[in-house]
């Protein structure tokens, strides 16, 4: 069964989520997802892992940035291979250091701060990073903050299944529930779309959900 030491190893656990299938079961849903392809826009992936979810848009927009952030440089490194294998432009992707608690604070790999601006990004994608902050309502205000204003959020979290939880609960991961992050959502002036992943989708759907929210246009 899974363990957590697949998290001390980022290449182990990308590895792992390719060899099984459940980095392209994402993919599948992300393509069907029907987020608009970004145009000249910034994109911003949080606790990106090795960077499936965040590279994937990227690799659907035009003329645009991705800025990719997880707690763990070992996995800034992993989604920077990645996105070397798939050809992605150098100077398209930027990664940083920034915790989930604190999204908008970001320290780049040459250590320098970067202060995320509100209405800034048309993307914002979260996948299973949430239930690891200190204050999760808190955080998801500040990336609503953080989103343009018709700009999207996707959050591809962990399910509320039997097996969604145990595998968060072998994480340390605290689950939350998508009618509450919904309800949160539609306080910061969102429209949201709760969307559980089909077979099609398989393994993905064994242990993920989601969520879109989209920020009003003011
Ligand atoms: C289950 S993995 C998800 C990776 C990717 N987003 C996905 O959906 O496949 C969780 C990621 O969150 C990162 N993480 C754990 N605690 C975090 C925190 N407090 N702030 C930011 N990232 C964190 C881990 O390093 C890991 O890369």
């Amino acid at each position: 069964m899974l363990s957590p030491k697949l998290y001390e190893d980022s290449h182990k656990y990308d590895l792992f989520m390719r060899v099984f299938g459940f980095e392209a079961s994402v993919e599948r849903f992300l393509k069907r997802c029907k987020i608009p392809a970004i145009q000249d826009g910034q994109i911003l992936d949080n606790g990106c892992g090795s960077g499936t979810i965040g590279i994937h848009f990227l690799e659907a927009s035009n003329n645009s940035t991705l800025l990719s952030t997880d707690l763990e440089p070992n996995f800034l490194d992993a989604a920077q291979k990645k996105a070397q294998r798939r050809g992605i432009v150098e100077g398209t992707m930027q990664v940083g250091i920034a915790n989930i608690s604190n999204p908008e604070q970001v320290t780049t790999l040459d250590q320098s701060e970067l202060k995320l601006s509100p209405n800034t990004f048309q993307l914002i994608c979260l996948g299973a990073v949430l239930g690891y902050a200190e204050n999760p309502e808190s955080s998801l205000r500040t990336l609503v903050h953080l989103l343009q204003p018709g700009g999207y959020l996707l959050n591809l979290e962990m399910s509320e299944t039997m097996l969604g939880r145990y595998v968060s609960q072998r994480y340390h991961y605290k689950n939350i529930s998508l009618d509450e992050m919904e309800e949160i959502l539609k306080g910061e002036g969102c429209s949201v779309e709760q969307r559980t992943m089909g077979w099609s989708q398989f393994p993905a759907c064994m242990t993920r959900t989601s969520l879109i929210a989209r920020k009003k246009n003011t």
